[in-house]
C-alpha cells in the first residue's frame, strides 16, 4: 500500500551548531570537553567544519530530496562576552539563512541547542531562574538581526531533557555534577563552583527543567514580537514509556516528572516538536532496564521504532491539538541497512497516528550527517551522509537516498 502524506508535509533533516560547526570555543561544553578527568570520549573539536561548508551541505540536502534544514544558532558565538554581541557572527547566521531560502530549502531555526556561553554557564545557567532574562536579551537582539529570514523557530532544544535522563535513571537525581569530578574540575579552572556552574545536560535536572520552562514561554513572546512572522515552539525528547504490570503509576509519574508540563505549556504555542528515539519501561519500583531479545544500540537503549507512534500520540493526547512536527528521529548506528529498517518501520508508525486523525506537518531526521554526539564522541553515527574525520569529505549513504526518494514523492510504500 502507498501512503501519500498531505500536500505541504515537511520534510527535513537536523543538526545542531555544536555538533557540526566545530571549534566552538566559547561554548560551557568545550571547558567540559577538556577538563581533568572529563567523561567525554574525545572533545568536539574540528566537528563537521559545516561553519566553513554550510553552502555545500545546504545544496546536498536540497540534492538528496529535502525541503527543510533544522539547525540552531550559537549563542556562544553570538555573544561570546555577556552584552557584547558579534555583529559578525550574526551575519554569519543570515547567510545561512540566506543559503537555505536560494536553494528551496525552509530554514526552521533552534535557539538553543544544549551549548550556551562559557560565562553564562559559569554564572548560574539555565539552574538559576534570574538567567531567563539573560537568555531573553540573546533572543531579542538575534531575532531583530535574523527573523525576516527565519520560516520556524524553536526555543529550545529538549527543554526537558535532564527531566527525562532522572526519570529513566539514566542520571542520577542531582545531575551528573553531583557524581562526576570533571565538572567541578571545569567550574573551578574558570573562576567559578560546583555549586553556581549549572551547564545543560550535566546540571541539576529539576531546577534545569522548571527554569527552562519558564525560559521557553516568555522566549516564545520574544521572538514573536521581532521582524518576519512565524511559528515557534518548543521541542521536547520524548521516549515510549511503558509499563509492565504493576508499573503504571511509576510510568505515570516519569511522564508528569519529563513531559507533562512542557505539553501543556505547548497547547499556547504553535505547534510542539516531538523528538524520540526509544522507549523506557517501568515496573512498580521505577525504571527496568532492556527487555530480553531486544537488540541494545550503541546509545545503551533498545532499538524501539514504535516508540515514534506511541510519542505522538501521547503528545497529541496532552497538548491537545496543536499541531506536532517530528523534529528529531533517527538511530546511531554503522550498519545502513539497519536505519533504513528502523526508519521504515518508525514511518508506519506515524502514518497510522496520522491515519487516526492526529496532525502531524512534518518530519526532520537526526542527522544530516555523522557527527559529534555529546558524551559519546564520533562512535554513534546518526547521518545520513557519512563524514570523513580526516578530510571531511561528505559521502551520502543508501538511507539518504531512501529518505530522500520518500521526501521528493511526499508519499510512502508501506
Ligand atoms: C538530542 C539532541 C541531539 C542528539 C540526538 C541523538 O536529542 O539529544 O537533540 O543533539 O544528537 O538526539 O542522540
Amino acid at each position: 500500500m502507498s501512503y501519500g502524506f498531505p500536500e505541504g508535509f515537511v520534510w527535513g533533516t537536523a543538526t545542531a551548531a555544536h555538533q557540526v560547526e566545530g571549534n566552538n570555543v566559547g561554548s560551557d561544553f568545550w571547558l567540559l570537553e577538556h577538563a581533568e578527568g572529563t567523561l567525554f570520549r574525545e572533545p568536539s573539536g574540528d566537528a563537521c567544519d559545516h561553519f566553513h561548508r554550510y553552502p555545500q551541505d545546504i545544496a546536498l540536502l536540497k540534492q538528496l530530496g529535502f525541503g527543510a534544514y533544522r539547525f540552531s544558532l550559537e549563542w556562544a558565538r553570538i555573544e561570546p562576552e555577556e552584552g557584547r554581541f558579534s555583529v559578525a557572527a550574526l551575519d554569519h547566521y543570515r547567510r545561512m539563512l540566506a543559503s537555505c531560502h536560494e536553494h528551496g530549502v525552509k530554514p526552521c531555526v533552534t535557539f538553543h541547542h544544549f551549548t550556551s556561553p562559557r560565562w553564562f554557564a559559569l554564572d548560574g545557567g539555565f539552574e538559576d531562574r534570574a538567567n531567563v532574562d539573560r537568555f531573553l536579551r540573546f533572543c531579542e537582539r538575534t531575532v531583530r538581526h535574523l527573523g525576516d529570514l527565519i520560516d520556524t523557530a524553536y526555543t529550545i532544544n529538549e527543554a526537558n531533557l535532564t527531566a527525562t535522563l532522572a526519570a529513566t535513571g539514566v542520571f542520577p537525581k542531582g545531575g551528573l555534577k553531583s557524581v562526576a569530578s570533571f565538572v567541578k574540575h571545569a567550574a573551578e579552572r574558570h573562576g567559578s563552583t560546583l555549586e553556581r556552574f549549572g551547564p545543560f545536560l550535566l546540571g541539576d535536572p529539576m531546577k534545569l527543567r522548571d527554569t527552562m520552562l519558564e525560559a521557553h514561554v516568555r522566549s516564545r513572546d520574544v521572538i514573536k514580537s521581532g521582524p518576519g512572522s512565524f511559528p515557534v515552539g518548543v521541542t521536547l525528547a520524548m521516549q515510549d514509556y511503558q509499563a509492565v504490570p504493576g508499573g503504571e503509576a511509576q510510568r505515570d509519574r516519569a511522564r508528569a516528572e519529563s513531559f507533562d508540563p512542557f505539553l501543556e505549556a505547548a497547547r499556547k504555542d504553535d505547534f510542539v516538536g516531538v523528538q524520540t528515539y526509544s522507549r523506557n519501561r517501568f515496573d512498580a519500583n521505577g525504571p527496568i532496564g532492556p527487555e530480553d531479545g531486544v537488540p541494545v544500540l550503541i546509545m545503551g537503549y533498545e532499538l524501539w521504532p514504535e516508540a515514534l507512534e506511541h510519542t505522538i500520540r501521547y503528545a497529541a493526547s496532552v497538548a491537545q491539538g496543536v499541531p506536532i512536527y517530528v523534529t528529531e528521529n533517527g538511530i546511531g548506528t554503522t550498519d545502513d541497512a539497519q536505519r533504513i529498517d528502523y526508519e521504515r518501520r518508525a514511518l508506519a508508525g506515524m502514518v497510522r497516528a496520522m491515519q487516526d486523525g492526529i496532525d502531524v506537518r512534518g518530519y526532520f531526521y537526526w542527522s544530516l550527517m555523522d557527527n559529534f554526539e555529546w558524551l559519546f564522541g564520533y562512535g554513534p553515527q546518526f547521518g545520513l551522509v557519512a563524514v570523513d574525520r580526516e578530510t571531511q569529505r561528505r559521502t551520502p549513504k543508501p538511507s539518504a537516498e531512501w529518505l530522500g526518494a520518500i521526501a521528493r514523492a511526499n508519499a510512502i510504500d508501506l
